[in-house]
């Protein structure tokens, strides 16, 4: 059976858009209780600039006041080497680099060329040598950009190609506003695992368009055991117009574990954090397995059919 890695968002990309900023006590209530369900990973926080993502103003209280469980691995998103600096004082077990394919799209999201974006990951990657911090490379608009459409994919094939050669450690293609579909997932990811093999290639996928799930079968399809996701659905960058929710964790999970792969998640676990976040950010959310309950969850028989 093969095995696949959760990595849980709902903290950073799902707080991050929420249209009220989320007290850090819940935020961190929320953390603990994920770190009990299996998680490989848990997205944290981004130390970004306050003024760009206000929502996330108190990273570094929230990284000081969870719990940390030895068997997860907790990240937070940085996109200049001030949020590497911060990470490292927070003492965070990776750290996720982020720049856009879209050239739009990244002067959109951190005001600055791609170029330029590299540049700072050259100097970032030079202060984290010797802290014992893992270094993810996200590409945002990896499948689409919502200013320019499509991306080419040799060009997505030169990004990775630059942080395989900066020495990251994984690398995660995003779907920033859910453009991909599952021909076009077979497709890249067949030819980024082709080219490296030996990558921890990781997906993100946003459910914006109705493809999340069916583009997490085309990446199953060709290999990839590393998927993003948000508890309950939520999620979106704030730079990037249209955006929606990410693929929805417990729905991941239940497919996986419908399909036979191992998560190593509690899905009853991840359903019960899953409604304890729609009481505190107080709106219906989109994840659909909490409403429908588990396949395996049967109904009494109507007595008139008896
Ligand atoms: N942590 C805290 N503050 C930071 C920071 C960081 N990592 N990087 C910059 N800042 C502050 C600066 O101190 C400055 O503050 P001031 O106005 O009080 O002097 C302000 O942010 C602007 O700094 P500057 O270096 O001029 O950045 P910028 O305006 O060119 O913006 C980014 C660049 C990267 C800082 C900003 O666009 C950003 O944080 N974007 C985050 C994007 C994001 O998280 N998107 C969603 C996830 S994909
Ligand atoms: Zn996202």
């Amino acid at each position: 059976m093969q095995h696949t890695y959760i990595h849980e968002v709902v903290t950073r990309d799902g707080f991050q858009i929420e249209p009220q900023f989320v007290p850090t006590e819940n935020k961190i209530e929320l953390i603990d209780a994920l770190s009990e369900t299996g998680l490989a990973k848990i997205e944290v926080t981004s130390f970004v600039s306050p003024k760009a993502v206000p929502n996330l103003r108190d990273a570094e209280t929230v990284m000081a006041g969870i719990k940390r469980s030895p068997s997860v691995k907790y990240v937070a998103l940085i996109a200049n080497p001030r949020g590497a600096e911060r990470a490292i004082a927070s003492r965070v077990d990776e750290v996720s680099l982020v720049v856009s394919v879209s050239e739009t799209h990244n002067l959109a999201n951190v005001r600055r060329t791609t170029d330029v974006s590299f540049e700072g990951f050259g100097e970032i990657l030079k202060e984290l040598r010797g802290s014992g911090i893992a270094v993810a490379g996200a590409l945002s608009t990896a499948f689409g950009c919502p200013f320019e459409g499509g991306q080419p994919p040799g060009r997505v094939m030169q990004f990775v190609d630059r942080y395989v050669e900066l020495g990251v450690d994984s690398v995660t293609l995003a779907d920033t506003t859910g453009m991909a579909h599952p021909k076009q997932v077979l497709a890249l990811c067949s030819e980024v695992r082709d080219r490296w093999p030996e990558l921890e290639l990781a997906l993100h996928f946003h459910n914006t368009r109705g493809m999340g799930l069916a583009n997490v079968l085309s990446g199953l399809a060709s290999g990839v055991q590393h998927y993003e996701a948000c508890l309950g659905g939520l999620g979106g960058c704030p730079f990037a117009p249209g955006a929606t929710g990410n693929i929805c964790t417990e729905d991941l999970v239940h497919m996986l574990e419908c399909m036979g792969y191992k998560t190593g998640v509690d899905v009853d676990k991840l359903i019960g954090v899953s409604r304890r976040l729609g009481a505190i950010v107080d709106h219906d959310l989109p994840g659909q397995v909490v409403k429908a309950g588990k396949a395996t969850e049967l109904h009494p028989i109507p007595r008139n059919s008896q």
